[in-house]
């Protein structure tokens, strides 16, 4: 596994490898999850790039930038065990070096559910991802569908701005106990983690109430807001929506595939999660 430091490096090695480059953007602090991606980037491309990249320009002021969990011995270690062809971890001052100016502004979908609570978030994600494209021009990246969001956003991006690789999404890898895996899962207290599987069981229900002929959206959501308000430590729900799976528009009566998301406040995280009802 060679690790590269510099951008300077990755575009130098990047010309050396075949057309065909698999690429995992992550920000370390790696889960099953991200090896999951490694995995099947490594199954469908000769040649697999990670990226651990703590992203600033994601975060916003009162975020967790400082405190995002970060180690690198243990990361590289982990995509070791995959076999991992090349780890590019870039410095941030190389990143955005002084008077960096440039941005990617993806509208619409960034208006809503994250977007409306984290401004400036997507673009910073679009900003970020189009850069690592430009370094490592991979012909496929791989994102969890965890982040359902940033999927649809990082799809538009590349279909509106014409970019040469195509995004691949893969499942949500969970805890046996159906919390989806997440680097920040670890500020989680143990009595706040066993709560945590709730968003799990709420998304559940409304899989539930729709097989069984529910297609009313607010009915839904009232079921799955009743069964968090049941427990204790899930402080504060951010929102519950049930939207269009491409355009994000809330619907009123569910029509497939629709995007069951939602976001909760346990402890000190927001953790996210959805399913698709297709
Ligand atoms: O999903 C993430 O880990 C980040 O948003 C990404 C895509 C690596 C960009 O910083």
């Amino acid at each position: 596994m060679k690790v590269i430091k510099t951008i300077a490096a990755m575009k130098r090695t990047r010309l050396k490898l075949p057309k065909l480059v698999g690429f995992v953007p992550t920000m370390g602090y790696l889960h099953e999850g991200h090896l999951e991606l490694i995995r099947r980037a490594k199954a469908e491309n000769p040649w697999t790039v990670a990226s651990i990249f703590v992203n600033p320009r994601q975060f916003g002021p009162q975020e967790d930038y400082t405190s995002y969990p970060r180690n690198i011995p243990r990361d590289l270690a982990m995509l070791e065990t995959v076999k991992t062809d090349i780890v590019f971890i870039p410095p941030t001052a190389e990143m955005y070096p002084p008077r960096y100016n440039t941005w990617v502004d993806i509208e619409k979908v960034t208006e809503r559910l994250e977007g409306s609570i984290r401004p400036g978030h997507f673009r910073g994600v679009a900003t970020v991802c189009t850069k690592l494209f430009n370094i490592v021009q991979p012909t496929k990246a791989y994102f969890g569908q965890k982040d359902a969001q940033q999927v649809i956003v990082i799809k538009r991006m590349v279909t509106d701005l014409n970019m040469n690789l195509e995004i691949i999404v893969a499942p949500t890898v969970r805890e046996p106990d159906g919390l989806a895996m997440s680097s920040r899962n670890t500020y989680l207290k143990p009595d706040e983690r066993q709560t945590a599987v709730v968003l799990y069981r709420a998304l559940k229900l409304a899989q539930k109430l729709w097989s069984q002929g529910e297609q009313d959206v607010h009915r839904i959501r009232q079921a799955m807001t009743e069964m968090i308000k049941q427990e204790p430590l899930a402080e504060e729900i951010t929102y519950i929506s049930i939207a269009d799976a491409k355009t994000l528009e809330e619907l009123h009566k569910i029509e497939p595939p629709a995007l069951v998301s939602l976001a909760v406040k346990i402890g000190r995280p927001r953790l996210i999660d959805n399913i698709i009802l297709e």
